[in-house]
Parts: structure tokens; C-alpha cells; sequence
């Protein structure tokens, strides 16, 4: 009943019949894909449920539409869109439910241009809802690499400064051993100059938990001083590496600057965490207006801890490089918009060919058998030839969110989850009874 719940409804309505009205002015048509369904590989875990009629065998529930609208692609629909519910059994957090929607996207003999150029055009007059200014279309386009070395992460928040800089070549010559070591093994010592900023020699000391809670180690800080720093590790530089240091990060007098010593991709992790937290412990943010741009160029695979491959987006991205060369260095169609330093939505090109998709497939460690076993509806689809086309999806509930100015989605959803993933008003998930459990094969 209160009146900041109905607003967000109601905004929720316009977003979509925005939505609706821009892509039908295109001839996107709106298709249905099924809930009942098989297991779709968005990375999350799927929900699932027992099948009556043949006990021990399951549906999962799907996490999103992404199988389907390709096969509707492959069978001559060539502009299809949904509001579609998805199902991702993952910790829920601000920015995540258990169950969430989408507004689903895919479109035939299209490129990135295409795809990015008709998405501009929907989104710009949703995003307009917002009371707050927006960059007009075409949208800016950033580089993951660039993104990932400015900011640590590849969805930014460029409504502050704060940037991460390498300062490795400064300090590897330092007689500090964890930097010196940590450059010595390929990692990387990078920082950022917090600016004029206040803390205590306790709130300094804590920046080390959020380091560890990003799965880092520690936090060197040092105040820079007419007299050179003020800094626990002060001891271990010379004037010439301090003052490297300095310019590198553009420090002047009074600055607070912060290093993280680790491999690259942790150190960027931690110090890309850290940046934001400055900006929440700060009230860094500009929020008389929103940023909104596209990252693009991902790698197409990222290194699991065991050594093996994972997609940055999702297997059936479209790779682009040498197949048969090191899957480190294969590029892929992706693209993400970010707003704010959310990812409100993302989507790629896809491969099109079953050679190309059983070839990705294997680097993921999958062979021609579970292949098959999962996927090979969409195997066999591409072999009967499959027009060249992509997609984006974006998180309904996160644009939202964003449009009412609310830091959770849970305020724009009707029946949301709490964070253990349970609906408070009916109290699902709750126990069956018996008949039920042995009607389902699950209790005999
Ligand atoms: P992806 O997994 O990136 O891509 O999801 C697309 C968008 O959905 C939103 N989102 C969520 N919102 C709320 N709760 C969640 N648990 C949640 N998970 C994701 C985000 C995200 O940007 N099939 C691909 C899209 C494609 O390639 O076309 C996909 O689902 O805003
Ligand atoms: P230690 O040698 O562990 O006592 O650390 C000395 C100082 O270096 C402390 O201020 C730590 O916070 C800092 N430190 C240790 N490891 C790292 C690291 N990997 N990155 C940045 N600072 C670190």
C-alpha cells in the first residue's frame, strides 16, 4: 500500500510498455520459451523440479531463454523479443533474485553495430524516465582492457575518479619484499591516490578485511607529506622511488595513497573494491546524473583456478581469433552496458556454425558426448545451417531500480525474495507432505 511501492510498479509498467512499443515499431515479435524446461548454462545453478510421470528425471527451470531464442533464430524468426522470467539459484544480494526478469532480445543477420545501434533506440526513451540526465546515443564505447586497468572491474563506476595505476616499475627495485617479490613472480603493485582524504590508523587497518573479503591479502597506505610519506612501509623507498611513485599517481601534499601487491587479477579485484568503498565511505559518487556506456573487446575465456577455461559471457558467444592457438588469447562478440556501475544488461554475437560451437565447447573441457547430452537440440539446429544473429538481455528489475533511484532491487519487484532466497508472505519454499513426496518418487 505505501505510495513509494506503487510508484516503482508503476514505473515498472512503463519500462516495459516502452519497451513493447519500441520494439514492436522494429517488428520484433514477442515469443514465449518454455519454464518447464531443460538445463540453460548461464553459469549460476539450476532450479529444479521432479518429474511425476517418470521419477528421477527432472526439469530445470530455465536461468535464461538463451538456448531457445537462437533456435527461434535458426527457424526463420529474425526479430524476436521477451519479458522473460529467468531462474539462477545464486546467493541474492542488492542486485540479485532467484528470480528476476528480462527483457530478451535476438535478432538474424545482424553485427555488433546492429545490435547496439536498435538497443540505443529502445533503451534511450526508457532510461529518459529517469529525473536524471543521461548521455545521448550512441552510447560510449570502452574496452575491457581499458576499463579493467582504469577501474579493476569490468563494469565501472565512472562517477568518481579514484583510478588504478601500475606502479610496479616505481617500487620493484624497493627494499619493501612483499611489493619487490610480488613484481619478481609476474604480479603487479598497483595503486590509487585517495585524495585529500581523513582516516584514522584503525580505519586504515580495516581497508586490510576488505581486501581479504575480496579474496586479497592487505593494504598499504601512505600520507604524503612536505617532508615525504607518512606510511608504515616509508622506510623501504628512496627519494627517487617515492617521488616516482608520486607522479605516477599525480600526488601532492596531504594525498592518502593506497597500494595492493598481488596478481594482477587479484590486485585488480581488491583495489577496484576498495575504490568503491572510498566512494560509499566518501559520498564520492556524482549523482546529478547518470553514466551509461558500453564495454566491449572481452576476452572470450577467462583462466579457472584449475587451470582450465571459462566463457566471460556464455559458450555460445562468437570467438574471434585462432581456434586452434591459446585460448587465453581468443577475443569474443561480447558486449555489457554499464550504467552507474551496474551491468544492466549484455549479450554477443553467437556462433553460428556447429564446428565453431563444438570447438568452444571442448575448450570449456566439455567433450562430443555431454555435448550432445545438453545441448545437442542446438548442435543439430546449426548443422541444418543457422543465419549469422545475436542478442543482448537486459535485467528488468535492475533498470528499475536504477530509474526509481533505489540501491535494491527488492524495491521494484511486487513479491520479492529475502536474502535467504524465501517468500516471506507464503513461506515458500516449504516441506510437501508424504503423498505428495511419494507421487514424486522422492519418499516410498
Ligand atoms: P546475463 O547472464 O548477463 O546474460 O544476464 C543478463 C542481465 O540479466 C540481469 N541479471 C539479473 N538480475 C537480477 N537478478 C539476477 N540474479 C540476475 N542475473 C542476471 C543483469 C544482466 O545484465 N542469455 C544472456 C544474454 C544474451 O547473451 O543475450 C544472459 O542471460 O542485468
Ligand atoms: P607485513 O610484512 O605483512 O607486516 O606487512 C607490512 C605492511 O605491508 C602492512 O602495512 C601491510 O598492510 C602491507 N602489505 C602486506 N602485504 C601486502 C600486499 N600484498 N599488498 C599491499 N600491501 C601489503
Amino acid at each position: 500500500r505505501r505510495r513509494q511501492m506503487q510508484r516503482a510498479l508503476t514505473l515498472r509498467h512503463e519500462i516495459t510498455s516502452i519497451m513493447r512499443r519500441e520494439l514492436d515499431a522494429r517488428d520484433f515479435l514477442d515469443i514465449e520459451t518454455p519454464i518447464l524446461t531443460k538445463s540453460t548454462p548461464e553459469g549460476a545453478r539450476d532450479y529444479v523440479l521432479p518429474n511425476r510421470r517418470e521419477p528421477g528425471t527432472w526439469y530445470a527451470l530455465p536461468q535464461s531463454p538463451q538456448l531457445f531464442k537462437q533456435l527461434l533464430m535458426m527457424g526463420g524468426y529474425e526479430r524476436y523479443y521477451q519479458i522473460a522470467r529467468c531462474f539462477r539459484d545464486e546467493d541474492t544480494r542488492a542486485d540479485r533474485q532467484p528470480e528476476f526478469t528480462q527483457l530478451d532480445v535476438e535478432m538474424a543477420f545482424v553485427t555488433e553495430d546492429d545490435v547496439m545501434t536498435t538497443i540505443e533506440q529502445v533503451m534511450a526513451p526508457v532510461l529518459a524516465l529517469s529525473p536524471r540526465p543521461v548521455p545521448a546515443t550512441p552510447y560510449e564505447r570502452l574496452s575491457y582492457a581499458e576499463a579493467m586497468s582504469r577501474f579493476g572491474t569490468d563494469r565501472p563506476d565512472r562517477r568518481f575518479g579514484l583510478e588504478l595505476r601500475d606502479v610496479s616499475h616505481a617500487v620493484s627495485g624497493s627494499d619493501f619484499k612483499v611489493f619487490a617479490s610480488v613484481v619478481d613472480s609476474g604480479g603487479a603493485v598497483l595503486a590509487l591516490n585517495a585524495g585529500q582524504v581523513e582516516m584514522s590508523r584503525g580505519e586504515l587497518d580495516g581497508l586490510n578485511s576488505v581486501a581479504q573479503r575480496l579474496g586479497g591479502k592487505a593494504v598499504a597506505w601512505a600520507f604524503v607529506t612536505d617532508e615525504g610519506w607518512r606510511s608504515p612501509i616509508a622506510k623501504f623507498f628512496n627519494d627517487s622511488q617515492r617521488e616516482s611513485v608520486g607522479q605516477t599517481l599525480d600526488a601532492s601534499p596531504g594525498d592518502l595513497l593506497l597500494f595492493v601487491a598481488d596478481a594482477v587479477r587479484s590486485a585488480r579485484t581488491v583495489l577496484g573494491g576498495i575504490r568503491l568503498e572510498l566512494a560509499d565511505r566518501f559520498g564520492l559518487r556524482d549523482e546529478s546524473k547518470h553514466d551509461v556506456f558500453w564495454v566491449v573487446d572481452f576476452p572470450m575465456f577467462e583462466q579457472t583456478d584449475d587451470g582450465g577455461w571459462t566463457p566471460m559471457h556464455h559458450p555460445f558467444s562468437a570467438p574471434l581469433g585462432d581456434l586452434d592457438g591459446d585460448p587465453g588469447e581468443l577475443g569474443s562478440r561480447n558486449y555489457d552496458l554499464i550504467c552507474d556501475g551496474t551491468e544492466l544488461g549484455g549479450g554477443s554475437i553467437r556462433i553460428h556454425r556447429a564446428d565453431v560451437q563444438e570447438k568452444v565447447l571442448g575448450l570449456i573441457g566439455m567433450d562430443l558426448e555431454e555435448a550432445n547430452a545438453r545441448f545437442g537440440f542446438l548442435l543439430d539446429a546449426l548443422k541444418y545451417g543457422a543465419p549469422p544473429h545475436g542478442g543482448i538481455a537486459f535485467g528488468l528489475d535492475r533498470i528499475a531500480a536504477m530509474l526509481a533511484g533505489r540501491d535494491s532491487i527488492r524495491d521494484v519487484i511486487a513479491f520479492p525474495k529475502t536474502a535467504s532466497g524465501s517468500d516471506p508472505m507464503t513461506g515458500a519454499p516449504s516441506p510437501i507432505d508424504d503423498r505428495q513426496l511419494r507421487e514424486l518418487g522422492l519418499k516410498y
